[in-house]
């Protein structure tokens, strides 16, 4: 398999759309509260990359050998949906926990791939423990890029994290290089033996986006080809960053004013999040 390696104007066209994919989930997240719909938050999120931003949603119309055109800008999967969830007319409530997966393509053809979860109202002690899981995971995952080391070692670090928490990681779906391709090698699997898979190279740009169930890892899939929730109907959560991997270790590209700050377990040494 090849991994393409970023020429220089590339990651500067990953940074900057990197920084837009945020900008999106910074701009939406006052509006992520009880009695709005995830359709209203998709459309303020779509007027905003077009009107504002001057980018496109990549979801939009993508689809993938044996999926049918997604029909909307971003994916909204609330409580029990893993991922890929289209937004329509469901009202969110207190208690709901809602991850909102945003991709822009900027003018000059980058992708910008990241996402958030947010809580309605006051969350449960499992929805915000779960949350806050998944969130150390995706940065367990992080901590590992460097020159060197290998894809397993991201995947073991994710998998140990939650399965010692007593969680499930789900395997169907997994992290990917992305570029002027949404989706491209490698996949970025969520569990892993240490040592194992591809090397990283400084100039590779993937995605961490551990799924993470509160119950068994099984998924099931919907009837509109897209939404995928847990078989046992219990809580899901997903973050998910971009990554480029540098000399010295890694950056994050998904930064914005509003990026929440690593997790204590997780606080860069060496490496610099920029
Ligand atoms: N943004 C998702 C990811 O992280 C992919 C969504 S594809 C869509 O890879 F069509 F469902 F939007
Ligand atoms: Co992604
Ligand atoms: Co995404």
């Amino acid at each position: 398999m090849t991994i393409s390696i970023k020429t220089p104007e590339d990651i500067d066209g990953m940074r900057i759309a990197g920084r837009l994919g945020a900008e999106v989930l910074d701009y939406i997240t006052p509006f992520v509260k009880a009695g709005v719909t995830t359709g209203e938050l998709d459309r303020l999120c779509h007027e905003y990359m077009v009107n504002v931003q001057g980018t496109v949603p990549a979801p939009l119309n993508y689809a993938p050998p044996g999926y049918p055109p997604f029909p909307k800008a971003v994916c909204t999967s609330v409580n029990d949906v893993i991922c890929h969830g289209i937004p329509g007319d469901k009202v969110l409530k207190n208690g709901d926990v809602v991850n909102i997966d945003v991709t822009v393509i900027t003018k000059d053809g980058y992708h910008g791939d990241n996402s958030r979860m947010f809580f309605i109202g006051e969350p449960s002690k499992l929805a915000r423990r779960l949350t806050d899981i998944t969130y150390e995971c995706m940065w367990l995952g992080i901590a590992k890029v460097k020159p060197g080391a290998h894809l397993g070692d991201i995947g073991h670090a994710i998998q140990q994290h939650a399965e010692n928490a007593g969680y499930s990681v789900v395997r169907e779906f997994c992290g990917h290089g992305i570029g002027k391709v949404f989706h491209e090698e490698p996949q970025v699997l969520h569990y892993g033996r240490p040592g194992t898979g591809e090397e990283l190279k400084a100039g590779m740009i993937f995605t961490i986006e551990p799924m993470i169930n509160a119950g068994r890892r099984e998924i099931r899939e919907m009837p509109d080809g897209w939404t995928i929730k847990t078989k046992d109907r219990s809580l899901s959560a997903q973050w998910e960053h971009m990554i480029l991997v540098t000399e010295t270790g890694y950056e994050v590209l998904t930064t914005s004013a509003g990026t929440p700050p690593p997790p204590a377990i997780a606080q860069p040494k060496d490496a610099v999040a920029a």
